[in-house]
């Protein structure tokens, strides 16, 4: 048997929408992008939702939003040490410097306790990931915001479909960046989208995927750049060219919303599926748990059913890569945990931290791994892997 990392479900009324943006002569983004964004908004429960081209530009473009908002190219922005690297990197690219604080081992999530030893008169933000869909500790987060006047964007790229106390994951912070490349349960191939309740944030946002532009009527938000109501000529000077701010290059495009379209509709399903398959490996995992640990749904939360992580416990009689290779000898593809941003990877160094400032993340970036929990796989499927698990751990 063989148990598959990830899937995407295209569906005929997306293949159909595919040829209709073709045939349409209108490729670059337009109503098809405008429509996506509504129905993702609605999905969610936000007043608006601005499409981009990944979910690693929703999060920089979120946080490049502050630039409107008092904030100074250079100024810091808090994030987990333990994440996919594109949140470090979106930091970077939005022109703030990242300012890591260690997790929580069992929640995979930024460990509210240490955040404010790190605010210093130059943070901005607070980032906090809900990593494989677990919500992020959201309650003392916003508190420390509130306190502090930081704005908080969640990185919800990994959790489509989380509720955490009653508030979908999305609705809690200023905005919300999600990622809806394959991997995740909403789709457009690439893509990402930012959720806000803010209209102002949500002008600004589609200012900035599009280099900067400055008008924001109606006309020239669906012409995606080019400025072409009557606004362009101002005192008999062509403003074509004139940009109100540093941009980016970050639209989404016709055939992408037009997958996202389809794929939108499935979402109860594929949500469902995802769920019970996430449940039930959570429930038999219990059997291991003198030897591997994964995270728990608390009640006051729904995990988005990501991926399936599993850390091996500390003075465990194995490593991490002897288990990943037994799963690889049985044809169960899976993916190493993420890294310490600062300590582990190289990109990170200049900022000058040293291993073992990290010690959570850096132990769950040793010690764990990610599979999939996604549509297609079956019960079948999922006893199997528990099988293979069972039988590596009988001599343990
Ligand atoms: C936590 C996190 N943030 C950001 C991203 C970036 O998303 P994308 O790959 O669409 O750029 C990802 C990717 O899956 C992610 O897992």
């Amino acid at each position: 048997m063989k148990y598959s990392f990830g899937t995407i479900s295209i569906t005929e009324k997306a293949k159909q929408l595919v040829i209709d943006a073709i045939d349409s002569g209108r490729l670059s983004s337009g109503n098809k992008v405008r429509e996506f964004e509504q129905k993702f908004a609605a999905l969610v429960g936000t007043k608006a939702a601005v499409a981009l081209s990944t979910g690693t530009d929703a999060d920089a473009l979120a946080l490049a939003v502050l630039y409107d908002f008092g904030a100074e190219r250079g100024d810091e922005i808090i994030v987990p040490a333990l994440s996919f690297v594109a949140t470090g990197n979106a930091v970077l690219q939005a022109g703030f410097t990242p300012v890591f604080v260690d997790i929580n081992r069992k929640t995979l999530n930024i460990d509210p306790d240490k955040i404010e030893a790190v605010i210093t008169e130059k943070t901005r933000g607070i980032m906090p990931v809900h990593l494989m869909g677990k919500p992020a500790d959201m309650d003392p987060i916003m508190d420390i915001a509130k306190r502090h006047n930081l704005c908080v964007v969640e990185d919800a790229a990994e959790a489509h479909g989380g509720k955490y106390k009653g508030k979908k994951i999305g609705t809690i912070g200023d905005m919300a960046a999600y990622s809806l490349y394959v991997a995740h349960i909403i789709s457009t191939v690439e893509g990402g989208i930012v959720t806000t309740d803010r209209n102002d944030y949500a002008d600004v946002l589609r200012s900035l995927r599009s280099h900067g532009r400055f008008c924001k009527c109606e006309q020239c938000v669906f012409n995606s750049g080019a400025v072409t109501c009557d606004k362009r000529i101002v005192d008999g000077v062509d403003k074509r060219f004139f940009f109100e701010r540093i941009g980016f290059s970050a639209k989404m495009n016709e055939m992408e919303a037009a997958i996202g379209l389809g794929n939108i509709e499935l979402y109860d399903d594929i949500l469902g599926k995802r769920r019970h398959n996430l449940l039930y490996l959570m429930g038999h995992f219990k059997e291991f748990e003198k030897y591997l640990f994964t995270f728990t749904e608390e009640s006051h939360e729904q995990i988005g059913p990501h991926a399936f992580p599993l850390t091996v416990c500390d003075g465990a009689s194995f490593t991490r890569d002897e288990l990943a290779d037994y799963l690889k000898k049985n044809n169960i593809d899976f993916r190493h945990m993420f890294l310490s941003m600062p300590t582990q990877c190289p990109g990170f160094a200049y900022l000058g931290h040293k291993l073992g400032e990290f010690p959570e993340s850096e132990y769950v970036a040793d010690h764990g791994l990610h599979i999939g929990v996604h549509q297609e796989l079956t019960r079948e499927h999922l006893d199997y892997f528990l099988g293979v698990v069972r039988d590596f751990l009988k001599d343990k």
